[in-house]
């Protein structure tokens, strides 16, 4: 099987949680590791398994995952599995900040970035075989809140058993 977890991250936690999914996969699996800025068209030869992963910024994935995703052609992800994961500030954190919690409560999930990247996915005809997940930031920089490297690892154990 071979798999692409591609990631943006500007303070390391999407990297994180990234390398925590990527590291429960093992032999026989392809799992390849990528940040946004070094992928090349080749990565996605022949792809089983795509996990796209980006900060949550102003309700959306990054501008780099934004621009990735544009440059995927319509239906190029036929028979490719797909999910998608972000890291995002808790309900507590975004609750102080009234026009956050308004968008939020607003948007419900299409305010952080994993749902929007997992339908940009579908729409690219890829499979969800994972609904997308939100692991959780301390701060605008982080830290990750304690116990989200392991529910990370939870989360791929449900990717590999779809696979
Ligand atoms: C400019 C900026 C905007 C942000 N906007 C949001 C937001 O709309 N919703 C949210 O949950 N977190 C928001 N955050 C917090 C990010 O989600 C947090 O920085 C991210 O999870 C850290 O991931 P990284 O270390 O991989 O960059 C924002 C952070 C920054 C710096």
């Amino acid at each position: 099987m071979k798999g692409l977890i591609l990631y943006d991250s500007i303070y390391g936690n999407t990297e994180n949680i990234a390398q925590a999914i990527g590291g429960t996969f093992g032999p026989p699996d392809d799992i390849a590791m990528l940040r946004v800025g070094d992928v090349m068209p080749d990565h996605f030869t022949g792809l089983n398994l795509l996990i796209i992963g980006s900060p949550t910024q102003r309700f959306r994935p990054t501008i780099a995952i934004s621009n990735l995703l544009k440059g995927i052609s319509k239906n190029s992800l036929k028979g490719v599995k797909i999910t998608a994961f972000d890291t995002r500030l808790t309900w507590s954190e975004i609750s102080k900040t009234p026009v956050l919690a308004f968008f939020v409560k607003l948007y419900g999930d299409n305010a952080y970035a994993a749902r929007p990247i997992s339908n940009s996915l579908k729409n690219k005809g890829g499979e969800l075989i994972v609904p997308p997940e939100g692991f959780f930031v301390e701060g605008m920089k982080g830290p990750l809140i304690q116990g989200e490297l392991e529910r990370a690892a939870v989360w791929a154990k449900r990717i590999i058993a779809e696979m």
